[in-house]
C-alpha cells in the first residue's frame, strides 16, 4: 500500500484511484518505515499516532523510543523525533513535520494531497480502500435478526436487524464478501406443541391453510393446553419426536406455521428496507449437522455424563458446560449453535463471523466461542468469531419496552407509528405545501426509518437506550431527521447554483482545488475522515461513531456555509452579476456525497428535497 503513496517526481500529480484511504492509517505506515528504517534493532518500537487538536495528526513514539534505545544511543525525545523525520520516505500526503519539545511530532497534511483528494470524490465517487490485503479470507458470515417462528418479533430483534444490517452493508462497501444469515428459531421442542394443537384443531391443514391471523394467540393456546391437559402433553412430546423424525406429515404442519410468522417478518422487513440478500437459514436447517456435531464431540471425548445429559465444558472453570444432548435425547440452542458455527467454517469458508445478538447472551456465545475452539473448529488466529452484543431498549418510562397493558410491542405496529409521526413532523413544518405529494411521500418514508434506525445506530450499542418518537424526530440533535435536512438544504445549494454542466465533468476540469480559506480546508479535511471511520468500524463494529462523524461533518458544513458564500452576487462595473464559486460548490457536492453514502450503509434513505 505504501508504493502508492510514495511518488516518483516531486510535482505531485497524485491521484489515488482505487478510493479514499484511511489518512491515519496511511500517516501510521509512513511512520513506521521511518521506525523500522532508522533504529532496524528495535522490533517492538512502539507506534504511536493519533489524531490531534494541535495539527492534524500527531506522532508520539519518540518518548518511548528514547527509552528503548541502549545506553550509548541514547538520545533525547527531540532528537529522536527528528531522526523519524529525516527517515520518512517521500510521500504526498504528509506537508509539514514540527517537533515540539518533549518530542512530539505534529504532522500537518499536504494541502495538495486534501484538495486532489476531494477532487476525488467528485469525480470518482465515494469509494473506500480497504486494509487488509488480498490474500486475507474475505468472507464474513453476519448472523442477524433472528427472530423466532411462532413468537412476536419483538425489539431487541428489530435492533439485531437494524445493527445486522448496517453491519453488513458496511462490510460489503469495504469489500468483503458478505453472507448475511437469518438464524430463525425454527426447531425445538415448542413445536410439537404447536403442531399437535394444529392439527387437532384444524384437522384438514394439509388441504386448508390454517386460518390463523394471530400466531401468538395461538401459541398461547397452546401453551395453556400443553399446562393443563396431561394427554396433551403427552401427545405434544410426542409430536415433537415426529417432527423431528421429518416424518412428512409434521413437515407439512411445521411449514405452515412457519409461513405464518415469516409472512409477518417479512412485512417488518419490507418496511425497514432490509438487504434482500438475508437468507433465512433457521435452526431447523442444523439438524442432521447437530447429529454429527454429536458424534464427533463424542469422539475427541469432550463429552461428560451429567445426570443423564451429555455437557461440554470450556476451559473457563468458572463457567458453566454447554448442553449438548439432553436427558431425553433432544438437542438444545447449545447444540445448534455449535452445529452452526462449524457449518460456517467448514462448509461457508469463512474468515470472520458475527453474531448479532443481545448483550443478554453474552455468556452463551462465549462459551460456544470457547468450546468451538477447544474442538478444533477453527482458529482464533486465522478466524476471527465475534459476538457483537448488544443494550435493551427501554420505554420512555425508563423500564423495558412493554405496551402500556404490559404486552411486548408490535413492531408493525410500532413502524406504523413511526410513519404517522413522521408525517405528523413534516406538516408541523408546512412542509406539505412545499412538497408535491409524493415527494412527502418519500419524505415520510426517510424520516419514519431513518429515525428509528438512527436512534438505534448513534447510541453506543453496549448501553441501554430510550425508545422515544419526541427525541427521534427531533431536527436539532444528532439525529436522523437533522441530517437529513442538513443534507436537503446542501443539494438545493447545489441546485441554485444553477451549473451549466455536470458537477463531475467540471471537477474532472479543475486542476487544483481552492481551499485557502481555512474554513473550506476544515470542511474538506472533515470529508476525507471519513474512510478512517469506516475502515474503524470495520474492525471495531461501533456504527454510532459513523453518526457522530456524520453529525459533526454536517456542524462543520454549517460552520464553512455561513462563512463562504457558494453563489455571491457581485458588482461589475456598475451591473450585479451573479458568482458561483465553483470550488464551493464541489465541497458542497463531496459533502453531500459522502453523507449519503454515510446514511445508505447506516441503511437510510435519502431525499433530495424535504
Ligand atoms: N433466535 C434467537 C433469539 O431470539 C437468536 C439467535 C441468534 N443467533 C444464533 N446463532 N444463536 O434469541
Amino acid at each position: 500500500e505504501l508504493s502508492d503513496l510514495r511518488v516518483e517526481n516531486t510535482k505531485l500529480k497524485y491521484r489515488i484511484s482505487t478510493g479514499m484511504t484511511s489518512i491515519l492509517h496511511s500517516v501510521k505506515q509512513l511512520f513506521g518505515t521511518a521506525i523500522r528504517e532508522a533504529y532496524p534493532m528495535l522490533t517492538n518500537a512502539p507506534l504511536l499516532v493519533t489524531k490531534s487538536d494541535h495539527a492534524d495528526y500527531q506522532c508520539n513514539s519518540a518518548l518511548p523510543l528514547s527509552k528503548y534505545l541502549s545506553a550509548e544511543k541514547r538520545l533525547p525525545p527531540r532528537d529522536v523525533a527528528n531522526t523519524l523525520i529525516a527517515h520518512l520516505p517521500p510521500n504526498p500526503l504528509i506537508g509539514d513535520v514540527v517537533v515540539a519539545p518533549q518530542g512530539f511530532i505534529n504532522i500537518t497534511l499536504n494541502k495538495e494531497f486534501v484538495s486532489n483528494s476531494i477532487l476525488n470524490v467528485v469525480t470518482t465517487g465515494v469509494h473506500v480502500k480497504p486494509l487488509s490485503d488480498k490474500q486475507a479470507n474475505n468472507r464474513v458470515v453476519i448472523d442477524y435478526s433472528a427472530p423466532n417462528i411462532a413468537k412476536e418479533m419483538h425489539v431487541g430483534h428489530l435492533r439485531s436487524t437494524i445493527i445486522g444490517d448496517a453491519i453488513a452493508r458496511l462490510m460489503e462497501f469495504v469489500g468483503m464478501d458478505v453472507l448475511r444469515v437469518n438464524h430463525v428459531g425454527d426447531w425445538g421442542t415448542q413445536f410439537g406443541m404447536l403442531l399437535a394443537h394444529l392439527i387437532e384443531k384444524y384437522p384438514d391443514y394439509k388441504t386448508n391453510t390454517p386460518p390463523i391471523a394471530d400466531l401468538q394467540a395461538f401459541y398461547k393456546e397452546s401453551k395453556k393446553r400443553f399446562d393443563d391437559e396431561p394427554d396433551f402433553k403427552a401427545r405434544a412430546y410426542n409430536t415433537t419426536v415426529r417432527l423431528q423424525a421429518k416424518e412428512a406429515e409434521m413437515i407439512t404442519a411445521w411449514k405452515q406455521i412457519c409461513e405464518i410468522s415469516r409472512k409477518e417478518f417479512r412485512e417488518v422487513y419490507n418496511l425497514l428496507g432490509v438487504s434482500q440478500h438475508l437468507i433465512e437459514r433457521g435452526e431447523s436447517f442444523y439438524h442432521e449437522l447437530m447429529v454429527e456435531v454429536v458424534k464427533d464431540l463424542e469422539q475427541k471425548k469432550l463429552l461428560i455424563e451429567d445426570e443423564g445429559r451429555k455437557v461440554m465444558f470450556s476451559t473457563d472453570p468458572s463457567a458453566p458446560p454447554l448442553t449438548i444432548v439432553k436427558s431425553d435425547g433432544g438437542y438444545t440452542y447449545d447444540t445448534s449453535d455449535m452445529a452452526t458455527l462449524r457449518q460456517r467454517i467448514h462448509d461457508e469458508k469463512a474468515g470472520r463471523i458475527i453474531y448479532v445478538v443481545d448483550g443478554g447472551q453474552s455468556q452463551h456465545f462465549q462459551l460456544i466461542f470457547n468450546c468451538g475452539t477447544l474442538a478444533g473448529y477453527y482458529d482464533p488466529n486465522t478466524v476471527r468469531v465475534e459476538h457483537l452484543g448488544f443494550g435493551v431498549v427501554l420505554g420512555e418510562d425508563k423500564k423495558k419496552f412493554k405496551t402500556r397493558s404490559g404486552d411486548t410491542i408490535r413492531l408493525r405496529e410500532l413502524i406504523r407509528e413511526g410513519f404517522e409521526r413522521s408525517l405528523a413532523k413534516l406538516i408541523e413544518k408546512g412542509r406539505d405545501k412545499e412538497l408535491t405529494p409524493e415527494e412527502l411521500k418519500a419524505a415520510q418514508e426517510a424520516v419514519a426509518i431513518g429515525c428509528i434506525k438512527y436512534a438505534d445506530l448513534s447510541h453506543d450499542r453496549n448501553h441501554e437506550y430510550v425508545f422515544s418518537f419526541d427525541r427521534m424526530l427531533d431536527d436539532r440533535g444528532n439525529t436522523a431527521v437533522y441530517l437529513l435536512y442538513a443534507l436537503t438544504r446542501i443539494r438545493s445549494i447545489i441546485r441554485n447554483a444553477n451549473l451549466s454542466q455536470d458537477i463531475t465533468e467540471m471537477a474532472k476540469k479543475e486542476s487544483k482545488l481552492d481551499l485557502s480559506h481555512a474554513r473550506e480546508y476544515k470542511l474538506a479535511k472533515q470529508i476525507l475522515r471519513f474512510a478512517e471511520v469506516i475502515l474503524q468500524i470495520a474492525d471495531d463494529l461501533y456504527l454510532h461513531t459513523l453518526c457522530s462523524y456524520l453529525f459533526e461533518l454536517s456542524v462543520v458544513f454549517s460552520e464553512f456555509y455561513d462563512q463562504c458564500y457558494c453563489i455571491e452576487k457581485v458588482m461589475e462595473k456598475g451591473v450585479q452579476k451573479v458568482k458561483v464559486n465553483i470550488n464551493r460548490i464541489i465541497l458542497c457536492e463531496a459533502t453531500a456525497r459522502v453523507i449519503e453514502t454515510g446514511l445508505s450503509l447506516l441503511g437510510i434513505k435519502s431525499v433530495n428535497k424535504m
